[in-house]
């Protein structure tokens, strides 16, 4: 892959901006950790397992700047960063998962004095970073045998290298898949309102020439119907102990289409996206954003001044859906409430 979506460098974090893509390829820098929170919450990154490295970047920096004289100060402060963070944005679990973990590291190592506390956070930041890297390849080499030979997949949203350190989760199984040899095209939702699909998940394949077609979300079921679709490949923001799945608003409906038409739909995600805690996807919050989100495109009105908006972002797929759940400790098919936890060890 020829970008970084994120990455710490002479203690800054620098992300690839993801509002500009894909007519510019900025990277900004952040210094603290409010401004990691800004970039989270204003979609600079985006996508559950980037957001999960952000935050605990974010948790690197704060920790790095807080002035305190006691262990109890360091730590009351560092509690406040972690609330700040984990106010940016609710559906994706691993924002929660990357915050806790760091947490734990902090209390875990509470016996030692502040700079090595600090010091501990920032490797653990950057540990979380590259772990991420090596979990989407194990992603991709469980999911690509999934992919037959000559196969069209299609995804939804972008759970790519931008949604993640790096590979992705249904686009690291795509490019295992294309890796391996085998001869496969992509079709990509487009993704309204945010438009992940058009705008990044188009240009990270491009860029690595895998062969991929664009189409507007209410063109997947048509093309399902003809036959041109092989297979679903998406990826997931939380997964609740009986595998339902939240993930990009639009998912569900592209997985009763993919039903009926008896089409495989697999969701790839690693096991920081599951939510055990929760019995079923009716407990998973969904986030609701901007009604600009859906009056205005590319800075035009494109609804009547004063119309009533929905825009949740995310939508929970039932389990019974989904053909395999795959993660980097394999895939999971039929009984999920077993079979996940069995994958976790629980
Ligand atoms: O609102 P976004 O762009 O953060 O939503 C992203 C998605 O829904 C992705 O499909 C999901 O986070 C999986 S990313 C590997």
């Amino acid at each position: 892959m020829s970008f970084r979506t994120i990455e710490w460098r002479d203690d800054k974090v620098i992300m690839i901006d993801q509002t500009r893509l894909p007519g510019e390829e900025i990277y900004n820098e952040y210094t603290d950790f409010q401004g990691v929170a800004e970039a989270i919450r204003g979609m600079i990154i985006r996508g559950a397992p980037a957001i999960g490295v952000a935050a605990a970047m974010g948790v690197a920096l704060g920790a790095r700047d807080i002035i305190a004289d006691t262990h109890e100060s360091f730590f009351r402060q560092l509690d406040n960063v972690c609330d700040v963070l984990a106010r940016t944005r609710p559906t994706a679990v691993n924002l929660f998962w990357g915050i806790e973990r760091m947490k734990r590291v902090a209390h875990a190592n509470s016996d030692k004095d502040l700079a090595s506390i600090r010091a501990i956070l920032k490797a653990e930041a950057i540990s979380i970073e590259q772990e991420d890297q090596r979990i989407c390849r194990a992603i991709g080499s469980h999911g690509a045998p999934l992919i037959r030979e000559g196969a069209t997949v299609l995804t939804h949203c972008n759970a790519g290298g931008l949604a993640t350190a790096g590979y992705g989760t249904a686009l690291g199984v795509i490019r295992a898949a294309h890796e391996a040899g085998k001869n496969i095209r992509v079709f990509a939702d487009e993704t309204r309102p945010w438009l992940q699909g058009a705008r990044l998940t188009a240009w990270e394949l491009m860029k690595d020439s895998i062969p991929v077609t664009l189409i507007s979300d209410n063109m997947a079921g048509w093309f399902m119907k003809k036959g041109e679709i092989d297979c679903v490949v998406v990826g997931a923001d939380r997964i609740a102990a009986n595998g339902d799945t939240a993930n990009k608003i639009g998912t569900y409906s592209v997985a009763v289409l993919a039903r009926e038409n008896r089409i495989p739909f697999y969701v790839a995600a690693p096991l920081s996206t599951l939510d055990l805690s929760l019995t079923s996807g009716d407990e998973i919050p969904i986030e609701e954003r901007h009604s600009h989100e859906i009056t205005h495109l590319a800075g035009r009105t494109i609804a009547p001044e004063g119309v009533t908006v929905r825009n949740p972002a995310f939508d929970v797929t039932p389990a019974k859906y989904i053909t395999a759940i795959i993660t980097e400790k394999g895939f999971v098919r039929g009984d999920y409430e077993s079979g996940l936890k069995a994958l976790v060890g629980q």
